[in-house]
């Protein structure tokens, strides 16, 4: 196991190339079950959670060619239908493979995913739209098992807005018999992503990035090149930590700076002096640190409100401002993992619960030894020792290395005193 060592109070300046979006790749990676031809999927990030993707794929008998950020997938023959525990315990995302193996198999087994460290995270959301497009689904010794003879089209209305359920859905309806509507769809930028590529695969979808998404069932569907979007969530966190470093200027780039608006704007209230340089999926974000960062109350929101994936970062941030400050986190319901962390770091923060108030003071952070609880949390710890005074050891850090490529070297390279080393057991 590694940890992360870093001395704070360092300025972080230059430029940083965000990798591609890790929650963009994945269903796209799972999308490519539906066609028997090639796909070739430009800008995918090295993490874990990809190589994770890779091997539950290759495990279905797909073929999966990955050079730098250039993955090629060919899912001519499936041998397997299903996804087995040890793959989907690691990685609750592999839960979207049900949906495109049963649209191309008419039986698919896949082992529930279960609760993790952010919450409950149930899938009944995914059954539910399964079960509307005909699919017979069992819960069986910890598998959820799927047959159908052909998926039909339905009108799925999520009672809950899910990112994860609304891709699901439309990666089971592009190949189904007739036209699915769903109502209370996500609007995140992944979804968009997502419907991009199953429009590039031949399939024929409609209003995606707004709440009503139709697809019109196609018979097949045709191999593709994708470049998948920037990683709005890793450049939020280098933006954030250079909020929180005095005389800091960090210029994110390959990003699109609408898909973190929310972000900007609160950065803005911190007092950061927040440019955006170029618009577009190739777009680039300046921030220079303000001074003395100023309280602001954030509460979490599905797109396009604040990102739950950026409240832990954010917080970090807020621990080192000027006064009092309210997080209130509204999508998961045990995502303060974090707070106990910051707090050995010297943070004066309470919980009440889905609320957090954050007495801050830009002295408060002190090195210590902390351990990283999710993938967030310990962007969150990294960004707080980046602006602590002395050492901070980061450890338990593989949950970084599922969504984050190279955060130590990207950060080494704008200044940063981070090394990565082995941790004794
Ligand atoms: C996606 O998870 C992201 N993961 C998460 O990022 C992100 O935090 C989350 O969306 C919210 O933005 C990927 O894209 C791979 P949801 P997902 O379904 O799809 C409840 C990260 O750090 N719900 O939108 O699993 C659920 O419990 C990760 O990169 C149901 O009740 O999230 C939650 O309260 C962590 N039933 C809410 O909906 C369901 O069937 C939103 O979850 C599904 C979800």
């Amino acid at each position: 196991m590694d940890k992360l060592v870093i001395t704070g109070g360092k300025p972080l300046k230059g430029t940083i190339a965000v990798s591609g979006a890790k929650n963009s790749a994945l269903p796209i990676l799972f999308a490519t079950i539906l066609s028997d031809q090639p796909c070739k999927l430009e800008n995918v990030p090295n993490v874990v959670d990809i190589q994770t993707t890779l091997k539950l794929l290759s495990n279905l008998g797909i073929s999966c060619e990955w050079n730098k950020s250039l993955c090629t997938i060919q899912a001519k023959t499936l041998t397997n239908t299903e996804a087995p525990y040890d793959l989907v315990r690691t990685m609750r995302a592999s839960v979207l493979c049900l949906g495109p193996i049963l649209a191309r198999m008419g039986k698919a087994r896949v082992s529930l995913p279960g609760g993790c460290s952010i919450g409950a995270r149930p899938v009944n959301l995914h059954l539910m739209a399964l079960e509307k497009m005909g699919a017979e689904i069992t819960l069986e010794s910890g598998y959820i098992d799927a047959k159908v003879k052909k998926l039909r089209g339905a009108e799925i209305t999520f009672e809950k807005i899910s990112v994860g359920a609304t891709e699901h859905t439309m990666m089971s309806a592009v190949l189904a018999e007739g036209t699915t509507v769903i109502h209370n769809a996500a609007l995140e930028p992944e979804i968009t992503d997502l419907a991009n590529f199953l429009r590039a695969m031949g399939a024929k979808i409609e209003g995606d990035g707004t709440p009503t998404i139709t697809i019109q069932g196609v018979t097949q569907l045709h191999g593709c090149s994708h470049s998948v979007i920037g990683d709005r969530i890793e450049a939020g966190t280098y933006l954030i930590a250079a909020a929180g470093n005095k005389n800091s200027d960090v210029t994110v780039t390959q990003i699109n700076p609408a898909h973190i608006k929310a972000l900007l704007d609160k950065l803005k209230d911190t007092g950061a002096i927040v440019e955006v340089q170029k618009q577009g999926n190739a777009g680039a974000v300046r921030v220079i640190a303000p001074s003395t960062v100023q309280s602001v109350d954030i509460s979490t929101q599905p797109y396009p409100g604040f990102p739950t994936d950026m409240q832990a970062q954010f917080m970090a941030l807020l621990c080192l401002a000027k006064g009092r400050s309210v997080v209130t986190e509204n999508i998961f319901e045990n995502r303060f993992m974090h707070v106990a962390e910051l707090m050995r770091l010297g943070a004066q923060i309470t919980i009440e619960g889905k609320t957090a108030v954050i007495n801050g003071s830009e002295n408060h952070l002190h090195g210590a030894t902390v351990m990283a609880t999710d993938l967030r949390a310990s962007a969150c710890l990294v960004i707080a020792g980046l602006a602590a005074n002395g050492t901070t050891q980061i450890r338990r850090i593989y949950h970084l290395d599922r969504g984050y490529q190279k955060m130590e070297e990207k950060l080494k390279a704008l200044g940063a005193h981070i090394h990565r080393e082995k941790e004794s057991q």
